[in-house]
This record gives structure tokens, C-alpha cells and sequence, in this order.
């Protein structure tokens, strides 16, 4: 059966970037992989056509889709819009109407780009973490929320964080399970010394860990744990966390393996239906250039091919291709050192699909 593909490049070096993933599937379409693609406007770009960041038809689009590749939204011109149709309220929309709970964001080090990353090599040499956000739930979804005037004319600011159980469960399970085919080892981030939500956090992910005997469960505050990310990285394997704090954790540990123009991730639902998008966002400082990094986005399509497609052959294939442009010495301007080849996002594009 022929597996639909919904295609959201959104704003800024959203369609530039996304254009080369979509080389590297149409080889493997080539190839027999049998896929469709179908084109949807999300973000800024779905406003200017249709006043809304997520339009009807793009949300169907997505719900009828086996997979989703995104790939950025936002940008300057949006940024006054009121917040009920800025850009990001159309990736916000998604998320939450496809149950995307779960988001993987594996940092991974390239050994070809130890010295592209602003920390020593040997900090750095060897990093293979993944961090899942929980996705759909916490400060970003939370009720109430909003600005309000208060009596004395004041405004005042207020958003909501809340987990149930049920939801905290649902992600501990994914970061166990994915910990159980690595190194076994989870550690939950939060800030239970001072949130009454993540001190729940911390006591369910306690309790489940108890039908994870070979899964070794450690627990961190965030703000120890983004000074651990920067000291000494290696250390963790599985970092399971909310969503806004996986929001943040998952930019800083992007810096470890060079450029957050390396970072894939993957947002599924209960069933393994996802939705796959590069960590960075639209770039619109460097948009319509093409010298944007496409391989966060390309590597993206490899963990659609791994975790929804099941053609993992295919998504090993993806990834060695990458490694293969990177030992050829090719770098976009973002991972551009001394001594090699400084190359466009369409002639990135072009090298990985020659190296499959
Ligand atoms: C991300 C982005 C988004 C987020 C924005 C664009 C809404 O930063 O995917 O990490 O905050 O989740
Ligand atoms: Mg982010």
C-alpha cells in the first residue's frame, strides 16, 4: 500500500530545506519505496493565503497522511500577529490535534564535526543522547492562560502548567522503552524542588520505572541538567522531560554535535504515526539564500523511514549517506571550518542523494 506523505515546508528556510529531503525520497521512490507526497501550506505561509496558521485542508491533509516532514515555521513579518494566528499556533495545532506526544530528539556526533562544536572534542567526541519531550501537554497547552488587567490597571501575565499522570506515564514509557534498545539508562528532568507538577513527574516516573527493572532510572533538576549537558554530556543517554523544558534542553544539546542544523526529530502518536521536523526553526535571517543546513531535515526523513515507514534498511542508507558527504569534506556555511568545502543547501541535497 502506497504510504501518504503530507509535505509542510511552512516559512522561511522551511521550503529550501525541505526540497532536499524530498530529493533524497524521490531517489528512494525511485528505488520502489512507495510513497506519495502531497503539499499543505502551514505557519506564516498558511496565513498570508488563508488567515490562519493551520487551515482546514492542511490539517486533513496531515490527519489522512501516514507521515508528515516539516519543515519550519515563523519569522519577522509574523511576530505582531496576535498570538491565536502567529506561525507557530499552526505547528502548536498540529501537535495537539494528532496526539504527537512524543518527540525524539537524538544529539548525535558526527565524528567528522567534533570541531564545528564549541566545547573540546574530547567533551563531545562520542555523544549519542536522546532526548524525548513530552509534547502535547505542560505550560504550552495548560489552562488558564492569557494577559489580564488586574484592578489597579496593571496587565499580568499568566500561563499554566499542568500534567495529568496518565501523561506522564504515556512519554515515561516511550523513554523507557527506547532506553531498553540503547544503554538502559533514563534520567527524568525537572524542577520538583520547587513545582508541585514535576514533583508528580518525579514520583510517576519512580513508580514506572518499577516495570523497567533493566532500565536504570536517575532523576536531575533542569537547571543541573543544562549545566550537565555543557560539562560533561556523555553521561546521559535517555533524558525524558516536559515539554518546555525539552524545549530548551534540546537547543543546548544541539550545540554539542556542531550546528543545530544537524538536529532530526520525530513527534508520534500512540500508534507510530508521526510527524518529522528539523529542531531549528525557519532561520528567516539567512531564508532564500540557499546556504540553510539541510541535513537536520534529511536526517529527519531517515527517522520517518525508521519509525513510521518501517524501512529502516533505508533510514541506515540516509544516515551513512550523510556521514559519507561529511568525510567528502562537504559543509554548509553553519559547519564550514578551515581546510573544507564550503557548499550550498541544493548542492548538499544533491551530494547526500549521489552518496545513497
Ligand atoms: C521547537 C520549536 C517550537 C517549540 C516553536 C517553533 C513553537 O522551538 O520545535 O523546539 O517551542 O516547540
Ligand atoms: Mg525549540
Amino acid at each position: 500500500m502506497t504510504k501518504k506523505i503530507a509535505v509542510l515546508p511552512g516559512d522561511g528556510i522551511g521550503p529550501e530545506i525541505v526540497a532536499e529531503a524530498v530529493k533524497v525520497l524521490e531517489q528512494l521512490r525511485k528505488e520502489g519505496l512507495d510513497i506519495s507526497l502531497d503539499y499543505g501550506l502551514v505557519g506564516g505561509a498558511a496565513y498570508d493565503e488563508t488567515g490562519t496558521p493551520l487551515p482546514g485542508a492542511t490539517l486533513d491533509l496531515a490527519k489522512s497522511a501516514d507521515a508528515i516532514l516539516l519543515g519550519a515555521v515563523g519569522g519577522y513579518k509574523w511576530e505582531s500577529l496576535d498570538i491565536s494566528v502567529r506561525p507557530e499556533k499552526g505547528l502548536l495545532g498540529l501537535r495537539s490535534e494528532l496526539n504527537l506526544f512524543a518527540n525524539l530528539r537524538p544529539a548525535l556526533l558526527y565524528p567528522q564535526l567534533a570541531g564545528a562544536s564549541t566545547l573540546k572534542p574530547e567533551v563531545v567526541a562520542g555523544l549519542d543522547l536522546m532526548i524525548v519531550r513530552e509534547l502535547t501537554g505542560g505550560i504550552y497547552f495548560g489552562q488558564p492562560r492569557g494577559i489580564r488587567t488586574l484592578d489597579n490597571g496593571e496587565k499580568q501575565g499568566y500561563n499554566t502548567l499542568v500534567y495529568r499522570e496518565s501523561e506522564i506515564k504515556r512519554i515515561g514509557k516511550v523513554a523507557f522503552d527506547i532506553a531498553g534498545k540503547r544503554q538502559g539508562r533514563v534520567c527524568s528532568v525537572d524542577k520538583a524542588n520547587v513545582l508541585e507538577c514535576t514533583e508528580l513527574w518525579r514520583e510517576t516516573m519512580t513508580e514506572l520505572a518499577q516495570d523497567y527493572p533493566h532500565v536504570d532510572l536517575s532523576h536531575m533538576y533542569v537547571d543541573n541538567a543544562a549545566m550537565q549537558l555543557v560539562r560533561a554530556p556523555k553521561q546521559f543517554d535517555v533524558m525524558v522531560t516536559t515539554n518546555m523544558f525539552g524545549d530548551i534542553l534540546s537547543d543546548c544539546a544541539s550545540m554539542l554535535t556542531g550546528s543545530i542544523g544537524m538536529l532530526p526529530s520525530a513527534s508520534l502518536d500512540e500508534n507510530s504515526k508521526g510527524m518529522y521536523e528539523p529542531i531549528h526553526g525557519s532561520a528567516p535571517d539567512i531564508a532564500g539564500e540557499n546556504i540553510a543546513n539541510p541535513l537536520a531535515t534529511i536526517l529527519s526523513a531517515a527517522m520517518m523511514l525508521r519509525y513510521t515507514l518501517d524501512q529502516a534498511e533505508m533510514a541506515d542508507r540516509i544516515e551513512k549517506a550523510v556521514s559519507q558527504v561529511l568525510d567528502d569534506g562537504l559543509r554548509t556555511a553553519d559547519i564550514h571550518s578551515e581546510g573544507t568545502t564550503k557548499v550550498s543547501t541544493s548542492a548538499m541535497g544533491d551530494a547526500v542523494v549521489a552518496a545513497l
